[in-house]
């Protein structure tokens, strides 16, 4: 017999996040090798503890939580996800209109599977982070990039978005604030790009999973609080907010004319019913957890951890940019930063300088083409460490920079 075929729509899919450098790691750390992972924002294993609010929620609950719940997830969790997009300004979102899934991974792919067809394009950033171009591949469709340019603080450019759009477009896709640039865009940004989908008639997708993590007091707007006569899909969750990604709570809240979100909402139901719920235990704590916005906060003013790491990594991202190994534009939100090695360093294969980097200094990073970035010169730090271990380990991949060479 021959081996089974595999399918195509799974050719393009990539996570460079665990991929061969990854791989490659995880070799290294069971030979006994002590690895900076900084190729993923996953707060706990750089020690980050659950807030108090979300263990109290599960503590003495988990009775609640043994049977099988509404397949769009427990209503008493959608109810305070309703509550907190009216807080944020969006109109007339119900518990109807949310849907709970195993982190906002799994509803990207229902809510890409609901609206793509073969050869169907969704319009998305780069730099990205691969879970909605891998999701629209699995939906047998395409993904267009727009290019967010570092040169104007990575904010999107509604001109490009004008010259890709075709009679394919079926979405364009926001992610705001922005993984791997930090960017958060301002409230006049955004109003174009919801401008462009009205006059196009494209659907709206606000990926806001970071919106708690903003820091420097900028003003932030979600998209769908600025349409209220468009179709608009904001998701959200609590891995990042509250450390918990390991729980798998994500959502998708539909805003807009119900009349135009029904054949979404229609089908987002038929996914969820499959899959019959979501991880009940975890969606125990959502009310408890958007109640809590302190402790969020506080991670984020100054003296606190996410805001010490940023102001850590920029200190020493500023010596090298001074000595001119790279630069960068400062993030003001999430915990990641994408930074631009220096042209005299001529990087063919960025790929392999994240293997010669793991190698020379035991430190875990994703290269830029690992978010569809056009160029070799970028990669994604993640600023997740205690500030002096960050500190140091920036400087250690100046050093590796300062001598590197590709032939
Ligand atoms: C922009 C963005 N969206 C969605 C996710 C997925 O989050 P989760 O599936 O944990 O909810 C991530 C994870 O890093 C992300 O960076």
């Amino acid at each position: 017999m021959r081996p089974i075929e595999a399918s195509d729509k799974l050719q393009k899919i990539h996570s460079d996040i665990r991929g061969p450098v990854y791989e490659k790691s995880q070799e290294m750390r069971r030979a006994g090798i002590d690895i900076l992972r900084l190729n993923t924002g996953n707060p706990a294993t750089f020690g980050f503890k659950m807030p108090e609010s979300v263990r109290n929620a599960l503590l003495n609950h988990e009775e609640e939580a043994v049977a099988y719940c509404d397949a769009r997830g427990m209503l008493k969790a959608r109810e305070a996800i309703a509550a907190y997009h009216t807080s944020r300004g969006i109109a007339g979102v119900t518990p109807d209109d949310v849907y709970i899934g195993n982190g906002v991974s799994e509803v990207a792919e229902m809510l890409c599977a609901s609206i793509l067809n073969f050869g169907d394009e969704l319009l998305m950033p780069r730099p990205s982070y691969s879970l909605w171009s891998n999701g629209a591949y699995l939906a047998g469709a395409k993904p267009v990039f727009y290019t967010c340019d570092e040169k104007s603080g990575w904010y999107p450019d509604v001109k490009e978005m004008e010259k890709l759009v075709t009679d394919r477009t079926k979405a364009v896709l926001l992610i705001n604030p922005n993984n791997p640039t930090g960017a958060v865009y301002p409230p006049e940004v955004v109003r174009e790009v919801v401008e462009f989908a009205r006059r196009h008639e494209l659907l709206i997708i606000s990926d806001e999973i970071y919106d708690r993590l903003i820091l420097d007091d900028l003003p932030y707007v979600s998209t769908a609080s600025l349409a209220p006569d468009l179709p608009v899909v904001t998701t959200n969750g609590l891995s990042k907010s509250h450390l918990i990604c390991g729980f798998r709570i994500g959502w998708l809240a539909l805003s807009g004319p119900r009349e135009l979100t029904a054949p979404i909402s229609q089908c987002i139901n038929k996914l969820c019913a499959l899959r019959l719920c979501g991880n009940a235990l975890a969606q125990l704590v959502v009310p408890a957890a958007l109640e809590d916005e302190q402790s969020t906060r506080e991670m984020c003013s100054p003296g606190g951890r996410v805001y010490e790491q940023r102001e850590a990594a920029c200190r020493a991202l500023d010596e090298l940019q001074a000595e001119g190994i790279l630069s960068y534009n400062k993030p003001h939100a999430a915990f990641y930063v994408f930074p631009r090695v220096a042209d005299h360093i001529v990087i063919k294969n960025d790929r392999q300088m994240a293997f010669d980097l793991l190698e020379q200094k035991h430190i875990l990073l994703v290269a830029g083409s690992g978010f569809d970035w056009i160029d070799m010169q970028h990669f994604r730090l993640v600023l997740l460490p205690e500030p002096d271990e960050l500190y140091k380990a920036v400087k250690d991949i100046g050093d590796f920079l300062r001598g590197y060479r590709q032939d």
